[in-house]
């Protein structure tokens, strides 16, 4: 999979996509992430890549001009399935959109900022609008980062136990179970009994127990397929 990023913030991707996870899976050649910066694309000679609102209002919102430029350059070299844009008006992130994406072979990512785009952007080159909250962010840089790394860790290959992307939380539409880890006692406080029982398929029942009991009681509405 390759996800190409347009920002004007790029040295904001330095630490999520050098790191663990999505710095392993460039490493082993399964993902490319490659992030560029819109300003090379603007045409003026002070190199801006935004204006203000036409009909006033305070703001600066990004050109289209440049963000065309950019895409258009990108598209001479590689066919996109989606050209996806941030934006907390967008459709909310999810796993199971999370899930859709990880199957996809080439992605852009336009992270909006300031004021927002020239809505021409969202109109004619953009396929996907996303949302990863209900709040606002300084830009959408963030938003990115968190997309692209819901997905790459859904690829094959990239986690080193590929089972343990199938049972991360949201996935079946369940919380995750707790897990623990050595010492078995701590305080007086104690790893339950099963976990240390050695017993497979009791363990799994609990297990399954426990993350039913969790959607229960922290996130009811995925049990009934509400969204909040
Ligand atoms: N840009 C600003 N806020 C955002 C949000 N909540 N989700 C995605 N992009 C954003």
């Amino acid at each position: 999979m390759r996800i190409d990023v347009i920002t004007c913030l790029p040295e904001l991707f330095k630490g999520p996509f050098d790191q663990s996870i999505l710095h392993r899976a460039q490493d082993k050649g399964i993902v490319e992430l490659k992030v560029h910066d819109l300003r090379p694309y603007a045409t003026n000679k002070h190199k801006t890549v935004d204006d203000y609102a036409y009909g006033g209002g305070a703001g600066m919102v990004l050109q289209i001009e440049p963000i065309d430029r950019c895409i258009s350059d990108l598209k001479k070299d590689n066919d996109y399935d989606e050209v996806i844009y941030t934006s907390p008006d967008g459709v909310q992130f999810d796993q199971s959109i999370a899930n859709q994406l990880s199957l996809l072979n080439n992605i852009i990512i336009i992270c909006g900022h300031y004021k927002g785009v020239d809505e021409r952007v969202r109109e004619h080159l953009v396929t996907k609008e996303i949302s990863i909250g209900d709040y606002v962010l300084s830009g959408g840089e963030l938003a990115a980062a968190v997309i692209s790394d819901a997905i790459i860790r859904l690829i094959p290959g990239v986690l080193n136990d590929e089972s343990s992307a199938l049972s991360d939380s949201f996935q079946d539409n369940l919380i995750a179970p707790p897990v623990y880890t050595r010492p078995a006692e701590y305080n007086g406080w104690k790893v339950p009994d099963v976990l240390l029982s050695g017993h497979e398929a009791n363990i799994e029942q609990w297990r399954h127990e426990q993350s039913i009991e969790r959607t229960k009681s922290r996130r009811p509405n995925l049990l009934d397929g509400t969204t909040e």
